[in-house]
């Protein structure tokens, strides 16, 4: 039995269902399903005994102390966060509480869990931190790419509150030998992602006939990974990582905002092609900046290929094909994730931003 926390999310669904596919191994899921969190994700689990799902805050830590003594895990997987960077700049107190306060709460129950542990569960016991690239900061051009020991310079309210939980992750192993794991992950993009973010937001908008806001230049660049293969290196990790050692993942695959819109738009001229038979990238509209935007993150998963034998299984051109395929085939979801709230989310962020 394991605990993954903020299991209806993007990442943690993706896990949980991978998991589920491949162990029967059963998965107690705690999500407080902010508007990030959506059931429908994990609708095929419905009657599913290996699947515990627990609606929930990881900051009351009586409950998770009530989960873990109830379900005895022999693991946590934290993917419970805050994590739309523009979300942070325009509200920064969710992060707090949630990355840093809840982070802090989870890894005290975890913590008075593990002390009473005997013997061999105690052995055993393992906590996964997810964590993301964006607490190194920003690199320029011909920097190398970000190693576990580039130092720490987070630049926005997300990825300063990421770098804070990250921290306290350490400490408690430094302090309290709690076994502990932190990975450090590039940009995912694939099924279930939330059309708030930059890859699901132009395929959505794309098939909707609506503008693909570009913040500034376009020429940013991230460091892109398929889901699934960040899904495969926290379960390696988990398996055989070394107590209390942090593990970069990434997928090679370094490219500036502006291709990413234009490889989305031809996959859709290509898949479903516009009535008026016009491509796609006309709908481009260059909007202004992200306030304090990072210009560009990259990672250098070196550590966890020579130590762990951890590779990605998607190219980029593989990847993006897969992900715009599932959002063609799944455009139930997509309205289902469309609420109110994200309707209000959509005119907040973009309504300041002028073409
Ligand atoms: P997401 O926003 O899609 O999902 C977060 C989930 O956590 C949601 O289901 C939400 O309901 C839940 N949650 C939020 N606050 C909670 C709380 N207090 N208690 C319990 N559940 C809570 O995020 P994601 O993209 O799936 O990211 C998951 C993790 O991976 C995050 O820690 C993020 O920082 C990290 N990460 C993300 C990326 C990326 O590209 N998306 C890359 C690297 C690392
Ligand atoms: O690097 C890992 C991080 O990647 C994760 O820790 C975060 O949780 C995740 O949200 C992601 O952060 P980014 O800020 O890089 O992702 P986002 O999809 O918001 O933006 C990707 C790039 O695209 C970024 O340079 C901003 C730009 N962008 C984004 C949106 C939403 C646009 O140009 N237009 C947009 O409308």
């Amino acid at each position: 039995m394991i605990l993954v926390t903020g299991g209806a999310g993007f990442i943690g669904a993706n896990f949980v269902l991978d998991w589920l596919a491949q162990s029967d191994e059963p998965v107690i899921n705690l999500d407080v399903l902010t508007y990030a969190g959506n059931l429908d994700t994990l609708r095929t689990l419905d009657g599913d005994p290996r699947h515990v799902f627990v609606q929930g805050d990881i900051g009351d830590a009586a409950l998770v102390t009530t989960l873990l003594t109830q379900y005895q895990p022999r693991a946590v997987v934290n993917f419970a966060a805050e994590s739309h960077v523009d979300r942070s700049i325009h509200g920064p107190g969710d992060f707090i509480q949630t990355n840093i306060v809840g982070t802090f709460h989870l890894l005290e129950a975890v913590r008075a869990y593990w002390s009473a542990l005997e013997g061999e569960a105690r052995q055993q016991f393992r906590m996964l931190h997810v964590s993301t690239d964006e607490v190194y900061g920003s690199l320029s051009r011909d920097e190398p790419a970000f190693t576990e020991t580039h130092r720490y310079e987070p630049n926005s309210p997300y990825s300063a509150s990421k770098a804070a939980s990250d921290h306290l992750v350490r400490a408690y192993h430094h302090t309290y030998g709690l076994p502990v794991l932190t990975t450090n992950c590039s940009n995912n993009y694939g099924p279930y992602h939330f059309p708030e973010k930059l890859i699901p937001l132009m395929i959505v908008n794309a098939l909707a006939g609506k503008s693909l806001p570009v913040y500034g230049d376009g020429q940013q660049i991230r460091d892109w990974l398929y889901v699934k293969d960040h899904c495969s290196a926290i379960r390696r990790v988990l398996e055989a990582g070394a107590l209390g050692e942090v593990y970069n993942v990434g997928g090679w695959n370094e490219k500036p905002n502006i291709e990413i819109v234009h490889t989305i738009c031809a996959l859709l001229d290509e898949l479903r092609p516009r009535a008026d038979g016009t491509p796609y990238s006309a709908q481009i509209t260059y909007v202004t900046d992200r306030p304090g935007h990072d210009r560009r993150y990259a990672i250098d998963a070196s550590k966890l290929q020579r130590e762990l034998g951890w590779k990605p299984a998607e190219t980029f051109d593989t990847g993006i094909r897969k992900t715009v395929q599932w959002y063609l085939d799944h455009q139930d979801w997509v309205a289902n994730v469309q609420s109110g709230a994200y309707q209000h989310w959509v005119a907040k962020n973009y309504s300041e931003r002028t073409a």
